[in-house]
């Protein structure tokens, strides 16, 4: 079997340890993230979701427990710059993460920090700029763009140091329904595609439909994890105010309830579709 690409062992933090304002923000986590894999994770608002995100590239390190990115402990110093690469963030604030006037430009900024030739870094560009789909904008300046066009080139600027994981820490609750979406649509075809592993933080579960798995987090513990769909149709369990199942889940629930029998995993309206109509014994959508 491959190695996991992120191992996390035991974890906890303390923010302000040793004082009377210590808060126990991540309370004996322990999971682990293969290559390929796209994983959300969903949790309320302080579930502890930012603070595991900010372990796996060592912008914070264990009060205990262990962290590895791609067998390296987040620990030795020496590994630092090399964990970074690999894992790369996307934060809430498309705005906070661009630095340069034209798209491309900034799109270079990592590649060039990591002493890349030119000729490289040209290459990776126009490679990362593709991958999102905003080469026609590559020479316009970041600050005209959509909330989700700069999310996407965000995302560019990480994919062009080749990191191994991405890693998003709530990258859509900025953005407006369309940016949204097509932020999202970005990230499933990355991993669909190009196989990049996905790490999608959100405090909304309707971010999640395209998660193969799911992690569920309340009070710096996981609560749930396992396939999506499982851990969907179990949303209501999840404690911590905005969640709500998603709505085909919900829907699924009750029908199950009122006797239909449903499988496990038909979150999306024609799954579910499919699913009521072989149930009912009426054969598939299209066959009607
Ligand atoms: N810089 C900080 N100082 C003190 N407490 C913090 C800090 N950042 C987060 N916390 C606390 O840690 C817990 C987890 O927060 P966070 O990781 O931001 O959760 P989430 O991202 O799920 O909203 C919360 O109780 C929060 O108040
Ligand atoms: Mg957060």
């Amino acid at each position: 079997m491959s190695e996991p690409l992120i191992e996390v062992t035991d974890l906890r933090y303390v923010y302000h340890s040793d004082t009377p304002q210590a808060v126990v923000a991540l309370d004996g986590l322990s999971f682990s993230v293969e290559p390929g894999e796209y994983l959300g994770i969903v949790g309320g608002n302080g579930s502890g979701k930012s603070t595991l995100a900010k372990h796996l590239n060592a912008l914070l390190l264990p009060a205990s427990g262990t962290v590895r990115v791609g067998g390296l402990d987040t620990r030795d110093r020496a590994a630092i710059w090399e964990i970074r690469r690999r894992v790369g963030m996307i934060f809430q604030n498309p705005d906070n993460q661009l630095v340069a006037t034209v798209v491309e430009e900034d799109v270079a900024f990592g590649p060039e920090n990591l002493g890349l030739p030119p000729a490289m870094i040209r290459e990776r560009v126009g490679e990362a700029l593709a991958a999102v789909g905003m080469t026609e904008f590559r020479r316009r300046a970041p600050h005209l763009l959509s909330g989700g066009q700069k999310q996407r080139v965000a995302i560019a600027g990480i994919l062009a140091m080749r990191p191994a994981c991405l890693v998003l820490d709530e990258a859509t609750t900025m953005l407006d329904p369309a940016g949204r979406a097509e932020v999202l649509e970005t990230l499933a075809v990355l991993n669909r595609r190009d196989g990049v592993t996905i790490m999608l933080i959100s405090h909304a579960m309707e971010d999640l439909a395209d998660a193969g798995r799911i992690i569920a987090m309340d009070r710096g513990r996981i609560v749930l994890d396992g396939p999506a769909a499982r851990v969907m149709a179990r949303a209501d369990e999840i404690p911590g105010g905005r969640l709500g199942a998603p709505q085909m889940a919900k829907l699924a629930r009750w029908l199950r309830e009122d006797g239909l029998r449903l499988p496990e995993g038909a979150h999306t309206v024609e799954a579910l579709a499919d699913a009521v109509a072989a149930a009912a014994g009426l054969g598939t959508q299209g066959d009607v």
